[in-house]
């Protein structure tokens, strides 16, 4: 069985050279192997979240490709898309949003860290956290149950968030999969010997602490960083301690097994620091060299970048689309087309009721008739002084009841309707006797439809 391995690369920054030691280049190696399927991404709805700069977002969206690329990632082995192109992913972000338990999302550190700092500075504890920060994990659970991932590569400030996304995949399973499993549970991948590079200061490298080396910078900008690698006081001739320099571990991250103990031995014999950046910069300068040409070559034509990704999200898609309609349907949003008659509850015949219509005449008087349900004049009544008296008299004709209704033959088979002794109205001239027989029962039943739904 081949192994999923997904991850994804928030577009806020311009990668390092800590970001190629620590994910870009295992990613890009592990992508080769056979027994694998990759679907590498760049984040950039995470982005948002972090960035409220569009020209940012857009650079940072066009390096990150191109330093993939140039890096040497196989576009046909590997599926690489841009988060943003995907619709699916809001959408199942949404089917997950349901499950999620508001108390999960209260523990996430990052949204946790911001409360804390609020609280510390005497602030509103959720100043400035937005509803992006907050529901971060579940989108990033939408990334990778979207493609059911087994295994994601991620820095140890994102093991919560797969573990996230195992629970919210757990959840939606019991939920909703029958006895099917939709979502496969992921696991959070840690490449130990490459966590982190130190940065110049030694601190670990990143941006937010100023301390990068820019993976593609010229040659001179690169000679410029490497000279401010903070290195301890001793002079040329003196043994150094490679194990206590972080310049070494930088050295060492991009060393072969035999250039790394000529370095180490040199040092102990005394190497001047300024003998060693030279070291350092060749072998950097070595392994980037040729990746940096091309990365100045994609970045001059982005159109190229532009159809490379789109092919990547039509290929991410081929997946997300069919089984992002599974998922619809397992929630219940369903096609109507699908509904069987037989399983559709019976309904009562729609249609009008009997009813009765009152109008004003000529001379003032008013009178009601009384229709059935298909339109027919069952009765025209007789006049009457104002709209009151035609109330009065279809209300008690209602409460009346169908069967005590008095009912007379009148001439020309017509019939007439009494109330208390008085002659309420006449029907219209019918056909025969037959039919008038049958006009009275269709008063009647007119009568009951009307009583029976008041
Ligand atoms: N949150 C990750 C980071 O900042 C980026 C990311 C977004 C990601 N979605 C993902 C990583 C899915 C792995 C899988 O590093």
């Amino acid at each position: 069985m081949t192994t999923r391995i997904l991850t994804g690369i928030t577009t806020t920054g311009t990668p390092h050279l800590g970001n190629y030691a620590g994910a870009i280049r295992p990613a890009i190696a592990a992508s080769c192997d056979a027994a694998t399927d990759s679907y590498y991404f760049l984040a950039d709805y995470h982005a948002l979240i972090k960035c409220d700069d569009p020209l940012r977002i857009q650079r940072s969206r066009l390096e990150i490709a191109a330093t993939w690329l140039a890096c040497g990632l196989n576009t046909d082995k590997a599926t690489f898309y841009r988060q943003s192109d995907i619709p699916e992913i809001p959408e199942l972000c949404w089917l997950l949003t349901c499950v999620t338990a508001k108390g999960l999302l209260n523990r996430a550190h990052a949204y946790k860290a911001s409360v804390d700092k609020n609280v510390e500075a005497g602030e509103d504890p959720d100043a400035g956290v937005t509803m992006g920060l907050y529901s971060y994990p579940v989108l990033m659970a939408a990334d990778i149950l979207m493609f059911n991932a087994h295994k994601v590569p991620v820095g140890r400030d994102q093991i919560q968030h797969v573990e996230m996304a195992r629970d919210i995949a757990q959840r939606f399973n019991h939920l909703f999969g029958r006895g099917r499993e939709f979502f496969t549970l992921p696991e959070a991948v840690i490449e130990e010997e490459v966590a982190t590079l130190p940065g110049l200061d030694g601190r670990k490298m990143s941006k937010s602490y100023d301390n990068t080396i820019p993976l593609f910078a010229s040659a001179r900008e690169l000679k410029a960083a490497i000279a401010r690698i903070v290195t301890d006081s001793r002079l040329p001739g003196e043994p150094k301690d490679p194990d206590s320099a972080h310049l070494y571990t930088l050295y060492q991250a991009f060393a072969t097994p035999t250039q790394l103990a000529e370095f180490r031995a040199a040092l102990l014999d005394g190497l001047a620091w300024g003998e060693a950046k030279e070291r350092l910069f060749t072998l950097l300068d070595n392994e980037l060299g040729e990746a940096r040409e091309r990365y100045h070559a994609l970045m001059a034509r982005p159109s190229e970048l532009e159809d490379i990704l789109l092919a990547g999200a039509a290929r991410a898609r081929g997946i997300a689309t069919p089984f992002l309609g599974e998922l619809r349907e397992a929630v219940g949003l369903r096609s109507f087309r699908s509904e069987t008659r037989a399983a559709a509850p019976a309904k009562k015949k729609a249609g009008k009721t009997p009813r009765f219509v009152s109008f004003r005449e000529q001379d003032g008087s008013f009178r009601f008739r009384f229709l059935a349900a298909d339109g027919e004049e069952l009765l025209l009544s007789r006049p009457f002084a104002d709209p009151k008296a035609v109330g009065a008299v279809t209300q008690r004709l209602l409460a009346s009841g169908a069967d005590a209704l008095e009912l007379r033959e009148d001439e020309g088979n017509r019939f007439s309707l009494w109330l208390d002794g008085e002659c309420i109205g006449d029907s219209p001239a019918h056909a025969d006797g037959e039919a008038l027989d049958a006009a009275m029962l269709r008063l009647r039943d007119a009568v009951a439809s009307l009583a029976a739904a008041d």
